[in-house]
């Protein structure tokens, strides 16, 4: 099946035929389930561990992502935190420099208290990559493009080394969602999603996803999701599905209205830099389009003043002023002071994370409509 069809249907649909006929999977609103017989199962047991309205968006992401298995997790950051919980005191990630702020402050709270070690590097440089391993190196972690300066990694590149040296590579696939990128298939063995972003698509769920390449690590993330159970509740796992049904026509709206975007961005007077991997001269465009299917929604920007910055959040419309991204509705962040305020004030100056920074998730309403927004707040 193509990935527009995947949205839409489970691979399982013959298998896990709904009773009636029911074209959607019902809410199987239930903590328990009741045994047939002593030592006996229907194949659910207790909703922490499974349930079938979740089994059933778990089967279609892996079907999307090309995965041996995935978990739905309550957020994407207890997605992030459960894969982190593979690693021992004295372990080392290497990290992409320029990631989700939130991913940041796990890594610098939890992640040193319990004594893995991290490094953050620029990953758009393989030599980097391979410098900062060390006999205690056991994974690389990479988002691409990454949160907010949308850095393009080459994730081929990134398998090889990890191949080669017995890490993990993990891939945080939220910007571009499964429908553009499955780094799976090019040698990741850990993808993790946001599923509040593009995946549920509406700005009105939180969710996570674990997508793992292997039984072996599929196992070990099972234990743990059991263990210290993160799941995705039956009614929020439908509205993930509900959402996913549409998930291929929403980014190729959101895409085209991006591009539009970015290329109004640059002409505009009071905007100094346009970040969208869509755009040829973006350094990472070659690179993005050699191991994806398209360039997202997701466009940073920055602007000639401070004020100029936050008169926009002020004079901006349509576009909300909100965290968040990858909805139908745009949403406009100012990173410094919120998805990134966490982030080291050093490691957010060098990443060039400031108050002339600003970055747009572009949604599906008219994009004259949202030009005239920009133009507005930018005048
Ligand atoms: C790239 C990325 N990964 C992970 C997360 C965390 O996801 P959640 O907010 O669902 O916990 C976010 C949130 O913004 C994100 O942008």
């Amino acid at each position: 099946m193509n990935i527009e069809t995947l949205c839409v249907h489970s691979p399982n649909e013959d298998k896990n035929a709904h009773a009636y006929g029911a074209m959607t999977v019902p809410i199987f609103q239930t903590a328990t389930f009741s045994h047939p017989g002593v030592g006996e199962s229907t194949g659910y047991d207790y909703s922490r561990q499974s349930n079938p309205t979740r089994t059933e968006l778990e089967d279609c992401i892996s079907a999307m992502e090309g995965a041996y298995d995935t978990v739905a997790t309550s957020t994407g950051m207890a997605a992030c935190s459960l894969v982190l919980e593979l690693f021992n005191a004295g372990d080392h990630i290497i990290s992409q420099e320029d990631i989700y702020g939130g991913s940041t402050r796990l890594f610098n709270t939890l992640g040193i208290d319990r004594g893995r070690k991290f490094s953050y590097v620029d990953t758009t440089n393989p030599e980097n990559v391979l410098n900062a391993i060390n006999e205690n190196t056991k994974a690389i972690f990479i988002e691409t493009p990454s949160n907010p300066t949308m850095l393009v990694t080459d994730i081929r590149e990134m398998a090889k080394i990890a191949k080669k040296h017995n890490l993990l590579l993990i891939v945080d696939n939220t910007f571009l969602s499964p429908y553009f990128q499955n780094p799976i298939k090019l040698g990741a063995d850990i993808v993790i999603h946001s599923g509040t972003k593009y995946i549920a698509g509406h700005n009105d769920t939180l969710a996570g996803f674990i997508c793992t390449a292997n039984e072996e690590l599929s196992e070990k993330i099972r234990f743990m999701y059991k263990t210290i159970g993160p799941s995705l509740s039956p009614f929020d796992s439908f509205l993930v599905l509900r959402g996913l049904k549409t998930l291929a026509v929403r980014m190729d709206r959101i895409q085209e209205n991006a591009l539009k975007i970015a290329n109004f961005l640059k002409t505009n007077k009071k905007v100094t830099n346009v970040y969208y991997v869509g755009l040829p001269e973006h350094l990472g465009y070659e690179i993005n389009k050699s191991q994806s299917r398209g360039f997202g929604g997701m466009i940073a920007f920055t602007t000639d003043t401070a004020k100029t910055a936050r008169d926009a959040f002020e004079k901006i419309e349509i576009i909300k002023y909100a965290e968040s991204l990858g909805g139908v509705e745009s949403l406009i962040t100012f990173p410094m002071i919120q998805t990134h305020a966490d982030v080291p004030l050093e490691v957010r100056e060098k990443l060039g994370i400031t108050d002339t920074f600003l970055r747009l998730s572009v949604g599906i309403e008219n994009v004259d409509d949202l030009i005239r927004d920009l133009e507005r707040a930018l005048a």
